[in-house]
């Protein structure tokens, strides 16, 4: 465990550079690129596909990292609210959450949740998202409110998880607008190829029109059975196709996975020693790993 201490990492020393013309001495400090800074890395978790794992991962993901001493946000940005009432927080008797965030009428650090873990927070969904993605139709700017909002808290976290809807609306346009990386669940079944290729080809129109620094982190495999050869073919297939794209980390099919969110409790909270939570466990852990790189 953390102690949630957030401390700035320190920035590299100034280069002293050797005298130039006419005798002058410079000292210039080079521009870096690669400075650490505070802010958060956002990841939107997404796949227009339903049910194939985004809110459970996003929600487990987080707890572990959460665990692991980082600062997390999760924002629920899915009218159904199952990332909410997975963290044990009722959204109907919310007065308000991100929608408000999104059109400026509170301040986003305002609508912020604590939750059971420790490090982990949340912006809960309520009714209101769902009358969103018409009302933003017509707005200027219209993908760009949640990252907008987002700048508010950005430099409290060192990660903020976005929790999309499974369409391609204006809601997930806004996800994948205010977001530096893209996380994919992909079920582990027959059309897995086919779904994660038309993925990768909305964001590349994603990145080509909105945003050009979005990146693809990887997508994880969820709902694993290495009993059936389906699974296991759907596994090799996309480990082919993808290499570098697919997380070793892989989440297995598990009763106890499905039965945490009723109880309003991540796998963290419900059932940490399951095979489950050590998958959660260990995706946690490889994308600490991969985030060491990318600094
Ligand atoms: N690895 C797993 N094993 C068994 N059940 C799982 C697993 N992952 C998720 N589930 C269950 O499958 C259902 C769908 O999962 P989840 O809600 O995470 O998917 P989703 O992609 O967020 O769905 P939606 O597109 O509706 O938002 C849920 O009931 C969840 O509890
Ligand atoms: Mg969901």
């Amino acid at each position: 465990m953390g102690n949630h201490v957030r401390v700035q990492a320190p920035l590299p020393a100034p280069q002293k550079v050797a005298p130039m013309y006419f005798g002058a001495v410079f000292l210039i400090t080079p521009m870096r690129y690669n400075i650490p800074t505070a802010m958060a890395h956002i990841i939107s978790v997404v796949n227009q596909k339903g049910g194939v794992g985004k809110t459970t991962t996003a929600l487990n993901l987080a707890a572990y990292l959460a665990d692991a001493g980082k600062f997390v946000l999760l924002v629920d940005l899915d009218p159904q609210a199952n990332a909410t009432s997975g963290l044990g927080i009722d959204h109907k008797t919310l007065a308000a959450g991100v929608y408000e965030g999104l059109i400026g009428s509170h301040s986003v650090r305002s609508l912020i949740h604590n939750t059971d873990h420790h490090g982990l927070k949340v912006l809960p969904a309520t009714q209101a998202l769902a009358g969103a993605s018409v009302e933003l139709v017509n707005a200027d700017e219209r993908e760009h409110f949640l990252r907008k909002a987002l700048l508010e808290v950005r430099n409290d976290y060192d990660y903020i998880f976005i929790d999309n809807p499974p369409s391609l609306g204006m809601l997930t346009l806004n996800g994948l607008t205010a977001a530096d990386s893209v996380l994919i669940p992909v079920q582990a079944e027959y059309y897995a190829l086919e779904g994660l290729t038309q993925l990768l080809n909305t964001v590349n129109l994603v990145r080509e029109n909105i945003k050009p620094s979005l990146e693809v982190m990887g997508a994880v495999i969820t709902m694993y059975d290495g009993r059936t050869r389906l699974s296991r073919e759907v596994l090799e297939e996309l480990y082919r196709y993808f290499p570098d794209k697919i997380f070793r980390s892989v989440i297995p099919r598990s009763v106890r996975l499905a039965e945490a969110p009723s109880f309003g409790k991540t796998i963290l909270g419900y059932d940490p020693s399951s095979k489950a939570a050590r998958s959660y466990e260990r995706l946690a852990r490889e994308f600490m790993l991969r985030e060491e790189g990318r600094i």
